[in-house]
C-alpha cells in the first residue's frame, strides 16, 4: 500500500485516525483544533489528542530524546487505537519527527491519515509563537526539533497542508475533502 492510498478500516464502524505531524509552530494544533470544531458541529465523536496535553498527562516526564519521543509516539498510538475501536474519530497533533516510528504508529491503525503541516523553519522561527525558537538558537534548549534535534518530513503524506500559503479555513476545507466531505 502506499501513502497515498487511504488505510482501509479494518473493522466497520472503526474511526478515523488524522495525525498531523509538523514543526513546533507550524500550525498542527490550530488545524487540528479547527477541524475537531467542524466534525463536532456536525455530530461526529472527536478526541484531540494534542502534544501539549499528552505530555501533561500520558506522557508526564518524558523529556525529548529520541527515545522519549518515540516512546511518547507509541502511547498516543496506543490511545488512539483504543479510542478509534469504538468509532470515535481521532486527531493527533505532534511533532513525531521521526519517520520510522510514525510509519509504525500509522501502520498500526486501521484508518488512519498522515498529514503533513508544513511551514519553512525560517516561518515558524518568525512566527516564534511561544517564544522557544529564538531560546532554542540561543542553545537554551538541547534537542529543539529543526533547530538542534531532527525533523523527517513524510515523503508522502496522505495530505501536505502549507500553512504559511494556505488560511486555517482552507486547511480545513482540504482536510474535510480528503476524510470525504
Ligand atoms: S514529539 O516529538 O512528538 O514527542 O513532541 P510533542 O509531544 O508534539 O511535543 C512538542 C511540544 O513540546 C514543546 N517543546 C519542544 N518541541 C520540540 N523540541 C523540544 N526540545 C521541545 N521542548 C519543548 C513545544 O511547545 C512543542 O509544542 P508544539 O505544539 O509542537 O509547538
Amino acid at each position: 500500500m502506499t501513502a497515498t492510498e487511504p488505510r482501509p478500516a479494518a473493522v466497520t464502524g472503526h474511526g478515523r485516525v488524522v495525525w498531523f505531524t509538523g514543526l513546533s509552530g507550524a500550525g498542527k494544533s490550530t488545524l487540528a483544533g479547527a477541524l475537531r470544531d467542524e466534525l463536532e458541529a456536525r455530530g461526529e465523536r472527536v478526541e484531540l489528542l494534542d502534544g501539549d496535553a499528552v505530555r501533561e498527562n500520558l506522557s508526564k516526564g518524558l523529556g525529548f530524546s529520541r527515545e522519549d519521543r518515540d516512546t511518547n509516539v507509541r502511547r498516543i498510538a496506543f490511545v488512539a487505537g483504543l479510542l478509534a475501536k469504538h468509532g470515535v474519530t481521532v486527531l493527533v497533533s505532534a511533532i513525531s519527527p521521526y519517520a520510522d516510528t510514525r510509519r509504525e504508529a500509522l501502520q498500526a491503525l486501521p484508518n488512519a491519515l498522515e498529514v503533513f503541516v508544513d511551514a519553512p523553519l525560517d516561518v515558524v522561527t518568525e512566527r516564534d509563537v511561544k517564544g522557544l525558537y529564538v531560546r532554542a538558537l540561543r542553545g537554551e534548549i538541547p534537542h529543539f526539533t529543526g533547530v538542534s534535534d531532527p525533523y523527517e518530513a513524510p515523503e508522502q503524506p496522505d495530505l501536505h497542508l502549507r500553512t504559511d500559503r494556505i488560511s486555517v479555513r482552507e486547511g480545513v476545507d482540504q482536510l474535510l475533502a480528503r476524510l470525504g466531505g
